[in-house]
């Protein structure tokens, strides 16, 4: 049962399907939905940018910014943009890089950035004796280049209020930080009432550049 849960947990797509069921939740989660050509096309008239990703996957692997700028298409993954005149070779060209991983698309977040580089956090929220407790939040900046924040690809970590203050504003810093937090509380009481056993969770929050802030992804074992 427990192996069984842990599988399911690893699905982005089940995580993001369980907050979805929230109202207040829901208006902090990319519409998302699952890849084909046909939902990738209609995401890209939409939004212009998304960004397509394992439904299993971590650490930032196969992460892929795909945009549609007139009639071109690019696809950004690592730090190699590659620009293609016609969807079906941009999609022939994500076949090579997706090898068979079902994937997920999401609406393309346009994340506060300093000095050019995008920064997103995480937040750490762990269940203790006496119920949930945080454990920390810190903001993680894009190495140069790279639209990722993973740390394992060079992100470097700073802390939330000097990354909101310097991407945002002086001002925002308390309350983003207070919406983080609310935001983890009602979130994991979803998580929990759906997949009871879960006891460590880390939230990959970002914030655009109007301050909205979006749950990125959950992840159940966090590093
Ligand atoms: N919808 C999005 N819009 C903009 N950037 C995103 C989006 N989703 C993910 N990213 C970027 O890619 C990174 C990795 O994506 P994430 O969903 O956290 O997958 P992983 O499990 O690989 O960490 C994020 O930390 C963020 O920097
Ligand atoms: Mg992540």
């Amino acid at each position: 049962m427990r192996k069984r849960s842990g599988r399911m947990l690893a699905s982005k797509w089940v995580k993001t399907a369980a907050l979805l069921s929230n109202r207040e939740v829901a208006m902090h989660i990319p519409a998302t939905r699952v890849l084909s050509p046909g939902n990738l096309r209609g995401m890209l008239a939409a939004y212009g940018m998304v960004v397509i990703k394992p439904i299993r996957g971590a650490g930032g692997l196969g992460v892929i910014k795909v945009t549609k700028h007139g009639g071109r298409y690019s696809a950004k993954y690592m730090s190699q943009t590659r620009t293609f005149r016609s969807f079906s070779l941009l999609y022939r060209h994500l076949g090579r890089i997706r090898r068979r991983r079902a994937y997920l698309i999401q609406k393309g977040i346009h994340l506060a950035t300093i000095g050019g580089r995008p920064i997103d956090y995480r937040v750490k929220f762990v269940k203790k004796a006496g119920g949930w407790r945080f454990r920390s939040m810190v903001g993680r900046l894009a190495r140069p280049g790279l639209f990722v924040t993973n740390l394992c690809r060079g992100g470097s970590r700073m802390s939330a209020a000097q990354g909101i203050r310097r991407s945002l504003s002086p001002g925002q810093v308390d309350v983003k930080k207070q919406e983080m937090r609310h935001l983890t509380q009602v979130a994991t009481s979803i998580l929990e009432t759906r997949f009871p056993g879960i006891g460590q969770l880390g939230y990959d929050y970002g914030i655009d550049q109007k301050g909205h802030i979006w749950i990125l992804e959950v992840n159940t074992r966090p590093q």
